[in-house]
């Protein structure tokens, strides 16, 4: 899919609607400017002034109203070294978001990450900048396909990726994430298990395990648009190249990483195996937020954007704790049916 300018903003800045009330006084450079020092070696120093006011007046709101902001792996520097309180993949924004104490998460993620939260803490108010945030892989399947999946299949359990809306979640034995997915389908105790929705996850996990794993047609948007010739091409480039991937990518691009893991688990890989050269085969801010604090390693990047993610932007993240809106709500006929589903993936180790 082609991004549209309209649609994706690379650097988080709302240029729709500029707030003229912000400025970048003396005083907020002697709140913020340490901040910046997070993440100088990959936001350019002329944009600092347009995002210190908006980080000074989120802080500032987040300590009044008492609000957490849960931000993944996926977000723009500025919200992921700037604002966010935790940070991470699917997985653990889901433990911490079971865990937190604060009566409002913000959720700098997409639509599916802030329902998990919302199932996760009933009690509590839940807002996400842009209730568009999608996801192509909730996209791709609705409760009445689980529903005539289960008809074909009627002894495999269905295990469900956490990138599907809740009421998909409600038809399903177990969630899983791309960190947790081989370890759910093995807690199963079954000979085979419906897999949803996506493909090459589903796909990847077959190589993992002897459980017979039956797959959707559902595609990640962004994973799928890469190839195993650009990367051919850039370890011809670079002889030094360690490639490692997210599974939401089609096989034969899996066929040529080093490594396969979430968005952690590759966070996880340049922290310990410090390599002199990665590219990170997935959403292109990660490589940003990684690179921030991995001054060694040189990141080399063909640039996919995920352009539901980059709906989060410091002023919609602003503006969410000004209105407290707008606020995700799940449907209560699914909410029970679905907090099972995410909460035996959690009790799973
Ligand atoms: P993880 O962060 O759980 O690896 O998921 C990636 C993703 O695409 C989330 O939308
Ligand atoms: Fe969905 Fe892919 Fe975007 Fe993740 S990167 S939110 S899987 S479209």
């Amino acid at each position: 899919m082609a991004l549209s300018t309209e649609t994706v903003n690379i650097r988080g800045i709302d240029t729709t609607t500029p707030d003229t009330t912000l400025e970048y006084s003396p005083e907020v450079a002697e709140r913020v400017d340490h901040i910046y020092e997070k993440m100088r070696s990959v936001v350019p120093e002329i944009e600092w002034p347009v995002f210190a006011p908006e980080i000074d007046a989120i802080l500032r709101l987040k300590a009044e109203r008492n609000a957490v902001i849960l931000a993944h792996n996926y977000q723009t520097p500025e919200i992921f070294h700037g604002v966010a309180d935790i940070v991470g993949d699917s997985l653990a924004l889901a433990r911490r978001a079971a865990e937190t104490d604060a009566p409002i998460i913000v959720q700098a993620g997409v639509h599916f990450m802030a329902e998990t939260s919302k199932l996760l803490n009933p009690e509590k108010t839940v807002l996400i900048p842009d209730l568009a945030a999608g996801c192509s892989l909730a996209e791709s399947i609705t409760p009445a396909d689980v529903r005539r999946l289960r008809e074909a299949y009627p002894d495999a359990p269905v295990v469900t990726y956490v990138n599907t809306a809740a009421a998909v979640k409600a038809e399903s034995d177990i969630c899983c994430t791309s960190g947790n997915a081989v370890r759910i389908v093995e807690s199963l105790g079954a000979d085979r298990v419906i897999f949803i929705p996506d493909e090459y996850l589903g796909k990847y996990v077959a190589t993992q395990t002897d459980v017979q794993i039956i797959t959707w047609k559902g595609h990640c948007e962004v994973h799928e648009r890469f190839t195993p010739q650009e990367l051919i091409d850039y370890r011809r480039s670079y002889d030094d190249l360690r490639i490692i991937a997210h599974p939401e990518c089609p096989p034969e691009v899996l066929a040529e990483a080093d490594f396969v893991g979430s968005t952690s688990q590759m966070i996880g890989f340049v922290r310990e195996e410090h390599p002199d050269r990665v590219l990170m085969v997935t959403e292109c801010s990660m490589s940003d937020n990684v690179a921030a604090e991995a001054p060694q390693t040189e990141f080399v990047r063909p640039c996919n954007l995920c352009p539901h993610m980059k709906r989060i932007t410091l002023t919609g993240i602003r503006k969410s704790l000004e209105t407290l809106g707008p606020e995700v709500t799940v449907d209560p006929a699914v909410a029970d049916a679905a907090r099972r589903s995410v909460e035996r993936m959690l009790e799973v180790q």
